[in-house]
C-alpha cells in the first residue's frame, strides 16, 4: 500500500483528480471504477475542469461501485442521478458505456448482469474508493465475505443515518444496495482510495494498518498490489507509521523529479 498524506483537502483531491487524469490520457480507452459520495463530489468537480482545458472520455467505460435498491434511476438520491448530476452530464463518456448496477430491477439479476458486463468490458484499470465510517467499501459492510462478488446487501443503521442527509427530510433510506464485492474490487488493476477527514481516521487505521478482517471491509486491500491511500491530515491522525509514511513518498517524489 502506498499511503499519501497531503497538508489539506483540497491537495488529496487534487491528487486524485491528476491520478485519475493521467490514467486517462496514457490510455484513452481505460476503463474506470467510479465512486459516489460527499467525498467524491470535488473529485468529479476536478475532472470536469480538467475535460474543459482538453481532456477527453470519449474512449472511456465506467463502472459505479453501487447502487441502492428500490431507487429507479431517475430518483435523485439514486446514484445514477448523483453520477449524471456530478459528471456524466458535464464529459463525454458514451451513454452506453457508463454501467451502474439497475437499482429497479431484480436484485440478483442485476447484479449478475452487473457481473457479466464487467467480464465483458473489464478488468478495471483504475477503481476509485470512498471509504464508510465503518470500514466499508462501495457498500461492503462489516461482516461481507472477502471473497465476494456484487449482489444485494442490507444497510448497516450507521451508512443508512449517514447517507441520511442525502435524502429529504422525512424519507428513508433505503435498507439495502447493490454493490461490486470486494473480490469484484480486488480484480481492478490499480486502486486509488480517497478519505478526508477526522472523521474517517479511524476507519482508515483499521484498513491500512489493522488486521485482514472482513469486520472491516476496507482492509482486504492489503491483500492488493497495487493500492494508493489518499488522506489529509485529519484522516491520517490515527496512523501509527505517519512518519514512515511521509518519508516514503518524499522518497518517491524525489525519485519522481
Ligand atoms: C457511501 C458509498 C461509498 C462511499 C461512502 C462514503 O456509503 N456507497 O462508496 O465511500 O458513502 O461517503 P462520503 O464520502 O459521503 O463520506
Amino acid at each position: 500500500m502506498r499511503v499519501c498524506v497531503c497538508a489539506t483537502p483540497e491537495q488529496a483531491t487534487a491528487r486524485v483528480v491528476a491520478r485519475i487524469a493521467r490514467t486517462v490520457r496514457e490510455n484513452p480507452r481505460a476503463v474506470l471504477g467510479l465512486a459516489t459520495g460527499g467525498t467524491m463530489e470535488p473529485v468529479y468537480r476536478g475532472l470536469i475542469e480538467a475535460h474543459r482545458a482538453g481532456l477527453g472520455f470519449a474512449g472511456v467505460t465506467s463502472f459505479n461501485l453501487d447502487e441502492y435498491v428500490g431507487l429507479d434511476p431517475a430518483h435523485p438520491q439514486s446514484y445514477h442521478s448523483y453520477m449524471r448530476r456530478h459528471f456524466f452530464d458535464h464529459v463525454d463518456i458514451p451513454a452506453d458505456r457508463r454501467f451502474l448496477p439497475c437499482g429497479d430491477c431484480d436484485p440478483a439479476e442485476a447484479a449478475a448482469i452487473f457481473e457479466a458486463r464487467l467480464e465483458q468490458h473489464g478488468p478495471v484499470d483504475l477503481q476509485l474508493l470512498g471509504l464508510g465510517h465503518n470500514g466499508h467499501i462501495g457498500f461492503n459492510e462489516p461482516g461481507s465475505s472477502l471473497g465476494s462478488l456484487t449482489r444485494e446487501k442490507t444497510l448497516t443503521r450507521r451508512t443508512r443515518d449517514a447517507n441520511a442527509r442525502f435524502f429529504r427530510p422525512g424519507e428513508v433510506p433505503p435498507q439495502s444496495a447493490i454493490t461490486m464485492g470486494i473480490a469484484t474490487i480486488m480484480r481492478a488493476r490499480s486502486i486509488v482510495l480517497l478519505a478526508l477527514g477526522a472523521a474517517k481516521a479511524e476507519a482508515v487505521a483499521e484498513v491500512v494498518e489493522g488486521p485482514v478482517t472482513a469486520f472491516c471491509p476496507g482492509s482486504a486491500l492489503q491483500y492488493h498490489r497495487d493500492v494508493s491511500v489518499i488522506l489529509d491530515e485529519g484522516a491520517a491522525k490515527d496512523l501509527r507509521l505517519v512518519e514512515h509514511y511521509r518519508e516514503a513518498e518524499l522518497l518517491m517524489s524525489r525519485r519522481a523529479s
